[in-house]
């Protein structure tokens, strides 16, 4: 039987940076903080990120089959923060924050990041409350030099 104390504790051990991930879809487009996210393979280069099944986020993601990661640095949990709540209820987050869209996949990116990557899925698994979607990055850039945030960085938690 799974002791669910020992998961959570263990769970809670594995890194997470703490990044928005913009999405698009029919010119509609949405944003929302993304901590699931983890490197899969060199060539390709594939990641492969965790996505709540029930936000408005999914279903953009899910239509168009490409998302953008945009990289936040330390010290920007602000930024974060702006993206936690579901549009449905905070409306529209993009509004608030400075961004441009992706060239190759028209994907809202963060002009505060420190960078970005366009990633087009490759596959995807719809078994729990996350859906995982393994994406090949098509397009990346640079916009300046820093240290990424991670999840640990901040007082909240996302996972266990
Ligand atoms: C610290 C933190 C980390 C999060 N990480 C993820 C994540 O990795 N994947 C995810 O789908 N949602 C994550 N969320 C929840 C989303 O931000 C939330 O579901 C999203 O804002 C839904 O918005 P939408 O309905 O507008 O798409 C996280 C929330 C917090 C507070």
């Amino acid at each position: 039987m799974l002791d669910e104390k020992a998961k959570k504790a263990l769970l809670l051990k594995i890194p997470h940076p703490l990044n928005i991930c913009g999405v698009s879809h029919d010119g509609v487009i949405n944003g929302f903080t993304l901590s699931w996210m983890t490197q899969a393979s060199f060539k390709p280069p594939l990641i492969v990120i965790g996505v709540r099944q029930d936000s408005r986020s999914h279903a953009l993601l899910k239509a168009s089959q490409q998302f953008a990661v945009s990289f936040l640095e330390k010290g920007q949990q602000d930024l974060a923060k702006t993206f936690f709540q579901p549009q449905e209820k905070v409306g529209d987050k993009l509004g608030t924050v400075d961004y441009t869209l992706g060239e190759a996949t028209g994907c809202p990116i963060l002009t505060d990041a420190l960078g970005y990557v366009e990633c087009q899925v490759q596959g995807s698994l719809e078994k729990g409350d996350h859906s995982v979607f393994l994406a090949e990055v098509i397009a990346a850039g640079v916009y300046r030099e820093g240290e990424p945030l991670w999840l640990a960085d901040t007082k909240w938690q996302y996972g266990g």
